[in-house]
């Protein structure tokens, strides 16, 4: 089925630039240091670099492989590579994922919109760490403007969707993003060269093993697959739109170590400066919202800097929405026979529902919780932690054994190419160390197995 969205990037950078896109966003700035905080630290750093390696790396070319062989959205692709058979399943996974992620992410995303509209009325000025703890605090726990912000940031998301790919995603992101690598890196100044800024620094790589826990191990794999999109059909879906001509390697290459050089100029931006201001590294999904402000008052230009970081950022999240509903919206699209501008309302209304509820989580439906969770926590820790691993799981499980050697290495390498050695140990990892070492991480993290 030809449709709008299968319009296809019109260049290498392109491509990358989007890919690049999905995976950077929230997941580097907000959640990659709050996590690493809650998790003490250089250990869980240590991790997840080693999952981003050689899990997160090759998960990623597999899903591209699988998307560009498959020519559909997640569940569409699964069902063309293996018919008659369940992994569609797969599809139907990542679906539910992205409702999952998108509904807290929209929740968060609205929190930068705030933020962008602070900095630009200047109301950062002048409030010492302490007093920003408490505006963060007194906006998120309100039933009115976190609800406004998040619908605002889903309305955007929905109608980039809708105008398509190329013309879409692919335009802004291309310029957008090296200018967000230049912003943190301007922060990044700034923060090591504050007073006590060496044991922030200390804190983010400097890894205490006494720290690690079989939960730790499972959060830093999440946070490498919540990063990567990975895990649950977004880079499947982007696969089917890149060209047949392109290099899957050295894609899945670059965007994870774009991806990876924000996440870890990120923690350098927040962590100097979380340990300069006293701030406590384990104070959750507040910390960089906490965080940032103080920095911006001891800049030079701190106020301008402000805006166009903020406003970066909501761009960053938006190219990564863009990507959680455009599971949603080609699944509805190829798979239901819906219009796309249809598809894009039904989704955006039930995620805005979700969206909503996650917003509240903070305020009036605090007490509202599942186990220890409030529908936020429940979403944000659910898709990490379990669907985004077991999905990935089954993902490179089906690339390593259900589909044929043949076919993987004529999307990887090009049609009648002889294997190379990286594709050799390419073929090692995702056939025989990936699906176990994902098992054996989770099985260990929810208790079924000890070591
Ligand atoms: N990776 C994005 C981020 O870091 C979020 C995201 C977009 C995502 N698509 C995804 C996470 C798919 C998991 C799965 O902000």
């Amino acid at each position: 089925m030809q449709q709008e969205n299968r319009d296809g990037f019109s260049s290498r950078f392109g491509v990358v630039a989007a890919a690049a896109g999905s995976a950077i966003g929230l997941g580097n700035i907000w959640r990659f240091p709050y996590v690493l905080g809650e998790n003490g630290g250089g250990a869980f750093f240590l991790l997840y670099m080693v999952f981003i390696l050689f899990l997160g790396v090759p998960l990623m070319l597999t899903e591209m492989s699988i998307g560009r062989a498959g020519q559909r959205n997640t569940y569409g692709s699964f069902r063309k590579l293996a018919p008659k058979s369940k992994w569609y399943l797969i599809g139907i996974m990542g679906v539910v994922g992205a409702y999952m992620i998108l509904s807290f992410y929209s929740a968060v995303a609205g929190w930068t919109l705030q933020y962008l509209y602070d900095a630009i009325a200047n109301n950062f000025y002048g409030k010492d760490p302490q007093a920003l703890d408490q505006m963060f605090g007194a906006f998120t726990s309100g039933s009115f403007m976190p609800v406004v912000w998040t619908l605002v940031f889903l309305f955007l998301t929905g109608l980039v969707v809708v105008a398509g790919v190329e013309k879409g995603i692919e335009k802004y992101t291309k310029i957008l993003m090296p200018l967000l690598f230049l912003i943190i890196i301007v922060l990044d100044i700034r923060a090591i060269t504050l007073d006590g800024a060496s044991e922030g620094l200390k804190f983010l790589f400097y890894p205490d093993f006494s720290k690690l826990t079989s939960k730790v191990v499972l959060e830093a794999l999440g946070q490498a697959f919540f990063s990567l999109s990975l895990g649950m059909g977004t880079i499947i879906t982007y696969g089917s739109y890149i060209d047949k001509k392109e290099k899957l390697f050295s894609s899945a290459a670059s965007v994870s170590l774009a991806d990876t050089a924000i996440a870890v100029l990120a923690g350098v931006a927040i962590f100097p400066a979380v340990f300069a201001f006293g701030i406590e590294p384990d104070s959750g999904p507040g910390l960089v919202f906490i965080t940032l402000p103080n920095v911006f008052q001891q800049m030079t230009g701190g106020y301008f800097f402000s805006i166009l970081f903020f406003f970066l950022l909501v761009i960053a999240a938006l190219t990564s929405s863009i990507s959680l509903l455009e599971v949603i919206v080609a699944y509805f699209a190829e798979e239901l026979n819906m219009s796309r501008v249809k598809a894009t309302i039904i989704g955006f209304t039930s995620v805005g529902i979700l969206g909503v509820m996650c917003a509240l989580s903070f305020g009036p439906l605090k007490s509202v919780t599942i186990g220890k969770f409030t529908l936020f926590n429940l979403f944000d820790y659910l898709s990490s932690n379990i669907l985004l691993p077991v999905g990935g799981m089954l993902i490179v499980f089906f690339a390593g054994w259900i589909w044929s050697r043949k076919s993987v290495a004529q999307e990887v390498l090009g049609e009648g190419k002889p294997e190379t050695s990286l594709f050799k140990l390419f073929m090692f990892i995702i056939k025989f160390i990936a699906p176990f070492a994902i098992a054996l991480v989770f099985l260990n993290a929810i208790g079924l197995l000890k070591f």
